[in-house]
């Protein structure tokens, strides 16, 4: 790995700012080692020997080099059956509550947003095919999507090593992977078919915008890495794209309460979520 090159406090300035604006995410001087050592990986695979050379490539954005930069400073953290609380509140609460708010029989979507590499909507379309009776009655649409292309494709690959399945059973893991040998498993097919992954910036409107409206949205884990501004911004595109009386579950460090007043804040007995009013404000 190439050796962080020290920037100067303009230069960490001016690259913060960029990547705050295309990606919400807020780089203090407090992420100073961070920041230098992935600025320092960009430069090495793009031989650029000056952070402003570098800097005037990504202007120009050649060779995608904006979203290799992003991909490089997104955490993409994860792993399966993380605060499966709130998947259990999904399949003794959320459901029913949606189901009733339905007419006949529309299909129930469920967006995973970010989703990092698939363990999330994965772990959503286990947890329901293991807890929810009812999961052959409904058409059910699971959709993964994250700023970070690598992740992404990491996703559709749906290839996972031990740290990732540790929360599973090994009988949960024998029945939904299978092995690839070198610790390594692949999630079937059938599952891996049934979600779908797509690139959404969550707090670029017009792109979350595209993804249509949901009954329950996973927003879990990324706020954290926002300022105020753009966690207003993305939770007002999440209230956009949920339907009346849908739900979003936030990570557990996480509160709707301090972001946004759109929300209603259900307490349920495992989890706390936040609702879409059914009858919208004038
Ligand atoms: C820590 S992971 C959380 C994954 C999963 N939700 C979980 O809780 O396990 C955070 C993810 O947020 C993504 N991310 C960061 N900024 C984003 C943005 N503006 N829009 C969409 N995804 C973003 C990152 O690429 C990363 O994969």
């Amino acid at each position: 790995m190439a050796d962080p090159s020290p920037l100067t406090s303009e230069e960490f300035r001016r690259l913060a700012e960029f990547l705050y604006r295309r990606t919400g995410m807020v780089f203090s001087e407090a992420k100073r080692y961070f920041v230098e050592r992935r600025i320092a990986e960009r430069m090495s695979a793009t031989s650029c020997r000056s952070f402003t050379d570098y800097f005037a490539q990504l202007r120009n954005d050649e060779r995608r080099e904006v979203e290799e930069l992003i991909n490089a400073f997104t955490i993409n953290e994860t792993y399966f059956y993380r605060e499966d609380y709130q998947l259990a509140c999904l399949t003794t609460d959320l459901l029913a509550a949606r189901l009733a708010a339905k007419r006949g029989r529309d299909a129930i979507r469920i967006w995973s947003a970010p989703c990092s590499t698939g363990e999330e909507p994965y772990s959503i379309a286990i947890w329901l095919l293991e807890n929810w009776k009812e999961v052959d009655d409904y058409d059910i649409e699971i959709v993964g999507s994250d700023i970070d292309t690598d992740v992404l494709e990491a996703a559709a690959e749906g290839i996972f090593r031990k740290r990732a399945l540790m929360k599973l059973s090994p009988d949960l893991v024998a029945r939904y992977f299978h092995p690839l040998g070198d610790e390594r498993w692949q999630i079937l097919d059938d599952l891996r078919q049934s979600v779908r992954f797509s690139r959404v910036n969550l707090v670029d409107t017009r792109q979350t915008r595209l993804q249509g409206a949901f009954d329950v949205i996973f927003c879990r884990n990324v706020l954290i890495y926002f300022d105020d501004e753009s966690r207003r911004i993305a939770a007002e595109n999440l209230y956009e794209n949920l339907l009346p009386g849908g739900f979003v579950c936030l990570g557990h460090t996480e509160s709707m309460s301090r972001i946004s007043p759109l929300f209603e804040v259900c307490r349920y007995s495992g989890a706390i979520v936040y609702r879409k009013p059914m009858e919208l404000r004038a």
